[in-house]
Order: structure tokens, then C-alpha cells, then sequence
């Protein structure tokens, strides 16, 4: 097959393989299929070319709407940084009635993303609040302070996590 293939193609049609062998006939009249199909083939691309683009820019576009999930990753890292020792999975171990799950919220009157971005700037009682300009110092973390954004996208991914019943964190991947 391949030496039959890499005759010059002035012997092609006198080959005596080609011409002795049915086998070696049939197999030539295969690949000259193949050639045909694929010369078809390619044909039909270059037609579906503009088509296919447009599917293809169809399909890929919810991935440009990624921002969700990208933002959520970034919001579980910083959750997982700086609120998981008192927050693990959404709880509260030093306010049972506090958790961020939310029927907690909703009754402690922090359900908005607006009032979870001012607990966590702010603190509230026990809990210390992360923002730059939070006072008194006693109220606010000894740990490093959070920039607005980060407060912000804090806020986002608590709210989505209470309203999913915080699901596992992990699953955000990272
Ligand atoms: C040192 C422990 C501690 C850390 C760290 C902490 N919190 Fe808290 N958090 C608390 C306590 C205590 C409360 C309850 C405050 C209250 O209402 O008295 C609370 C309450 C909250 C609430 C309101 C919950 C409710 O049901 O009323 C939110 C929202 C919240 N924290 C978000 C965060 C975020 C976001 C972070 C990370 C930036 C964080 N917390 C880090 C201790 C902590």
C-alpha cells in the first residue's frame, strides 16, 4: 500500500502491482474514494465555515458570561481567609443564632448584600468588622483589614451561598 502510494504517478495506472493484483486495484480504487470524500469533505467545510463560526461563537458565549463563578471563586478564597475560623460552612461557633444561613440572616435583619457588606466593613458586636476605615479599633480585626471590592465580593458570595444553602466551598474549585 505505502509503495503503491509512493510511485510517481506517471507509472500509477501501469503498475504491475495495480494491474497483477485485484487487491492492490481495489485498495487504489479505495484511496481514490478516500481522496474524493475528503476533497468533498473539505469542500463542505469551507461551506460550513461561516456557519460553523457562528455556532461555535453561539456556544462560547455563556463562557464570556463567566463572571459569576470566576467572582464566587474569588469570594470563597477571601471567605476562606478571613470568615471561615468563625464561619466554617456558613456557620457561627461564637453565635449559634447568628450563622450565615439564610434564616439567620432574614431574622437578624442581614439578609441584603448591602447589610452583609456593613456587618463584615463594620463588624457587629462579636464580630469584627474588615473594612478600611471600620472603628472603634476594638471593633474591627487585628488580622489585615479587606479592601472595599473584597468586602463587596464577600458580601455577593455570602448572600449566593445563603441562598443556596451553603453548598460545600470546595465546589467552586479554584
Ligand atoms: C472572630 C469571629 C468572626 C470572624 C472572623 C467573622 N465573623 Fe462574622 N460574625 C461573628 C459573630 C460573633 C457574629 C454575630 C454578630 C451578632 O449579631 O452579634 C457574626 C455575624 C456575621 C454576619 C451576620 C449573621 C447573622 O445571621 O446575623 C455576617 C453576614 C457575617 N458575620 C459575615 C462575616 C464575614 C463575611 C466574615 C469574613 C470577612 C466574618 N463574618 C468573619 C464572628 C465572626
Amino acid at each position: 500500500m505505502q509503495a503503491l502510494l509512493s510511485l510517481p504517478s506517471s507509472l500509477h495506472g501501469h503498475s504491475p502491482i495495480a494491474l497483477l493484483s485485484p487487491k492492490g486495484v481495489a485498495r487504489k480504487e479505495e484511496k481514490k474514494e478516500q481522496n474524493q470524500q475528503l476533497k468533498w469533505r473539505k469542500r463542505t467545510l469551507e461551506h460550513l465555515a461561516p456557519p460553523l463560526m457562528a455556532a461555535i461563537l453561539t456556544l462560547s458565549s455563556p463562557v464570556l458570561c463567566f463572571e459569576k463563578p470566576a467572582l464566587a471563586s474569588e469570594g470563597a478564597r477571601l471567605f476562606q481567609k478571613a470568615c471561615i475560623g468563625c464561619h466554617d460552612m456558613g456557620g457561627n461557633i461564637l453565635q449559634p443564632g447568628a450563622t450565615l444561613f439564610m434564616e439567620d440572616l432574614q431574622r437578624n435583619g442581614v439578609s441584603s448584600e448591602e447589610e452583609i457588606y456593613n456587618v463584615t466593613y463594620y463588624g457587629k458586636r462579636r464580630m469584627p468588622g474588615f473594612g478600611e476605615k471600620c472603628s472603634p479599633r476594638g471593633q474591627c480585626t487585628f488580622g489585615p483589614r479587606l479592601q472595599d471590592d473584597e468586602i463587596k465580593m464577600l458580601a455577593e458570595f455570602v448572600r449566593t451561598q445563603a441562598e443556596l444553602g451553603w453548598p460545600k466551598i470546595e465546589s467552586y474549585g479554584d
